[in-house]
């Protein structure tokens, strides 16, 4: 039976795997498949120093991505370049050819996600992203089929490798942030401006494509809120140990009374629940559906699990290739429809944990209790470690539920007193996971 045929732009990490994979699994995959998916034509600026494995047979090496994206017997383009600049002109220059689209691409997927599919299903051709998000997780599969008929409630993800890395180190050892970030960088997990990662950039994009998949929402970047992790120390681990929580940088989107909540921000949460759990440079997804209520979902993030992301998705496409059934409806089709409009954070209601450091002297307590008296925020416990930096001195105050508005009102009044060495740190304890 007939090969189906591949170019693969971008020979990084994920390019690299994408090859290594197709090389050493083929047999399996021509097994799995009935026919065999062949290389035609791989692309990097730097083709020339790139080595291809052997048992791909002739291959075309080029430096120009219009090489592939027109070669007339690639019928499915991998972008692997990522970014959205290059990256959007190979992927339309692909559809304009009639060629299907596999990417890895959460960024350009996440900013033009909803365009692209409209246009190749005009095109007729398949798009597939499955190694956008969660590299080494199948989620879009199971959002998009596996449990497609349930109604989702609430998402929960630990979305970004590099971050849990660095805050389950902090945890395990009590390093600083600063030398974690460093670690990071040196094994390759964050790249040489960190902020991609430890900002929370990373994690909105992936966020942006899960939350229209999981709850049939046209989703923006700037529906969610995002905040990074750089604020989080060892002492606020500490802290968390004792309230039997830890710290996670937390991506969720919940159905409220109001709207759809979503977020991206470090947060308290419970040592008992499963996320807790999730160490290292993994990453997981926690779906709360009405009907089939929880399922967990967990793996890699990055890395060679990536490429058998991308090669599961070319196998996919070659299928629907060789069944004649391109995508007919955009995984981002529905317009919003009221039910899950996003809407803003401040209207959360949780129990915060607020971390204050201080010039100490007499009052300091009195004070911030009279301002969240104030917001009528109550008071539930304060925690203090032993500490004999006087003029620097760290302290913890939680408090019962109350709304994000409240909390941001009363951090905002706080921030001003004089005594105040740095702005108070406020993350929400996510105890109704
Ligand atoms: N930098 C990402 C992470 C991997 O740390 O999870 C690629 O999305």
């Amino acid at each position: 039976m007939q090969e189906v045929k591949l170019g693969i732009v971008g020979l990084g990490n994920v390019g690299s795997s994408t090859l290594a994979i197709l090389a050493e699994n083929g047999e399996q995959i021509e097994r799995k498949l009935g026919y065999k998916l062949k290389v035609v034509s791989v692309c990097s600026r730097s083709v020339h120093t790139k080595s291809i494995p052997a048992a791909l047979g002739d291959v075309i090496k080029t430096a120009d991505w219009r090489d592939v994206v027109t070669h007339p017997d690639v019928q499915i383009v991998a972008e692997l370049v990522g970014g959205t600049t290059v990256a959007r002109e190979i992927v339309d220059a692909a559809i304009a050819n009639g060629k299907s689209v596999v990417t890895a691409n959460k960024e350009l997927m996440a900013a033009s996600g909803p365009e692209i599919w409209d246009r190749a299903i005009q095109a007729g051709i398949n798009v597939a992203m499955e190694a956008s998000v969660c590299g080494g997780i199948p989620i879009h599969a199971v959002l998009r089929e596996g449990i497609s008929g349930d109604r989702i409630q609430a998402l929960y993800g630990i979305l970004n490798g590099t971050c849990n890395y660095i805050l389950t180190e902090i945890e395990k050892r009590g390093a600083p942030m600063a030398a974690m970030i460093e670690e990071a960088q040196r094994l390759g997990y964050a790249e040489a401006d960190p902020s991609a990662d430890v900002d929370g950039y990373d994690a909105r994009s992936k966020l942006v494509l899960l939350a229209a998949l999981a709850f049939g929402e046209k989703i923006t970047p700037s529906d969610i809120f995002m905040e990074g992790i750089r604020r989080i120390t060892p002492l606020d681990f500490q802290y968390a140990r004792q309230l039997k929580h830890t710290i996670r940088l937390l991506c969720g989107g919940r159905k409220t009374a109001d709207g759809l909540i979503l977020f991206v921000r470090p947060a308290l949460i419970p040592t008992s629940t499963i996320l807790a759990g999730v160490q290292g440079p993994y990453n997981a997804v926690w779906v709360k559906g009405m009907f089939g209520e929880d399922t967990f979902y967990y793996g890699w993030g990055a890395g060679h699990p990536t490429g058998v992301a991308v090669v599961s998705d070319l196998m996919r496409v070659a299928r629907e290739i060789r069944g004649g059934s391109p995508e007919r409806v955009s995984p981002f089709a529905h317009e919003r429809l009221g039910e899950n409009k996003p809407v803003s954070v401040r209207l959360q209601r949780r129990a915060y944990y607020l971390r204050f450091r201080v010039n100490d002297r007499a009052g300091i307590i009195a004070r911030l209790a009279g301002i969240l008296a104030s917001k009528s925020i109550g008071l539930e416990a304060v925690l203090q470690e032993p500490c004999d930096t006087k003029h620097d001195l760290p302290f913890v105050i939680t408090t019962e539920q109350t709304t994000e508005q409240s909390i941001a009102e009363a951090l905002e009044e706080m921030a001003q007193l004089d005594f105040m060495t740095e702005a108070p740190l406020a993350l929400p304890m996510e105890t109704a996971l």
